[in-house]
């Protein structure tokens, strides 16, 4: 019988590559570093599945790979792959949404905390050897208990931040284009309210808006100067829903407090302007990090991949419309 063939972008835990490997011819690319379009399509060209993981998949590859059926991405947000051109190929598109909710929120709520708390410069006080008697004006932060929270996209991950918040007491507003239901409402404890209110009102602001070309630059200059001079913008979304370089400035005059960023506008490039700051916490793109949620999710992608190549529809399929 000859098995369907399989490439994964990037080393992955045993079990899941020992998975598809019951069903399937697979090739795992050794290395886990940078894999660019041109280099990822020479190895396309014969395969019929893709675990993509960390990768571009545009055009370009899809063109020189006659018989892909399936790409499985793996990660909730799939900006990373040109859905259209897969579309218009028939090559099913897969996400994997719910494993990663939980580990998201507790980092975008770490984010929140850090900077309020400034956690990190304190580690960094104390590594520097400059703690060296009791000041009273020291390190003094930005209380998060009974403040109110700002939520942009109230999705999975937005109303798993919430959760979060009310076990500080926050006063929860949230926009997303979509209105809750009145129960859904009540059960979160939060309140709808339109954009501009919402900026307006946050003393911290998150993010959780999948990136298209409609939420690009979300957060330009207006939005950045509608938030409280005391207020802190916290993403680990997408960079590219910030301007950042709007955001540096804002952050540099000090008008706004703070930041926690865990994506950046070109990743891994950070902004200097933000390297700068001690009022901005950063991470590099590691929402999901944690060994449990990222086996959990190439766990999940390996599901996807397999249904799509057995012919049964994938759980997680972002691109329905080729079964309509
Ligand atoms: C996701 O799942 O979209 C995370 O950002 C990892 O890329």
């Amino acid at each position: 019988m000859i098995l369907p063939k399989v490439y994964i972008t990037r080393p992955l835990p045993p079990p899941v590559v020992e998975r598809i490997a019951t069903r399937c011819d697979v090739k795992v690319r050794p290395e886990d570093t940078p894999l660019d379009p041109p280099k990822l399509a020479e190895s396309c060209h014969e395969i019929d599945g893709l675990l993509a993981t960390g990768v571009r998949v545009g055009e370009e590859v899809i063109q020189q790979a006659p018989r892909l059926r399936v790409v499985a991405n793996v990660g909730v947000g799939y900006d990373n792959i040109d859905v259209a051109a897969c579309t218009r190929r028939r090559i099913l598109v897969t996400n994997t949404p719910d494993v990663l909710t939980e580990s998201t929120a507790d980092l975008s709520f770490a984010l929140l905390m850090a900077v309020a708390r400034r956690v990190v410069e304190g580690d960094r006080y104390i590594r520097e050897g400059q703690w060296q008697y009791p000041k009273w004006e020291l390190l003094w932060g930005t209380d998060i208990y009974g403040k109110t929270l700002g939520v942009y996209g109230m999705g999975r991950i937005g109303k798993a931040v919430v959760r979060r918040a009310r076990g500080f007491s926050m006063r929860i507003i949230y926009y997303d284009a979509v209105r809750l239901s009145p129960a859904l409402e009540q059960e979160l404890g939060a309140q709808f309210v339109d954009r501009d209110t919402l900026l307006r009102e946050a003393d911290f602001l998150t993010l959780h808006v999948p990136l298209t070309s409609e939420t690009h630059h979300l957060i330009g200059a207006r939005e950045l100067a509608m938030l409280k001079p005391t207020s802190f913008l916290i993403n680990a979304s997408r960079g590219k829903l910030v301007d950042e370089a709007a955001l540096v400035e804002t952050l540099q005059s000090k008008r706004i407090a703070g930041a926690g960023l865990d994506v950046f506008e070109h990743e891994p490039h950070v902004n200097p302007g933000l390297l700068s700051l001690a009022n901005v916490v950063l991470t590099p793109h590691v929402g999901s990090a944690t060994a449990a949620t990222r086996l959990a999710m190439a766990m999940l992608a390996a599901e996807n991949l397999l249904a799509a190549l057995e012919g049964r529809r994938p759980p997680n399929l972002v691109n329905p419309e080729i079964y309509a």
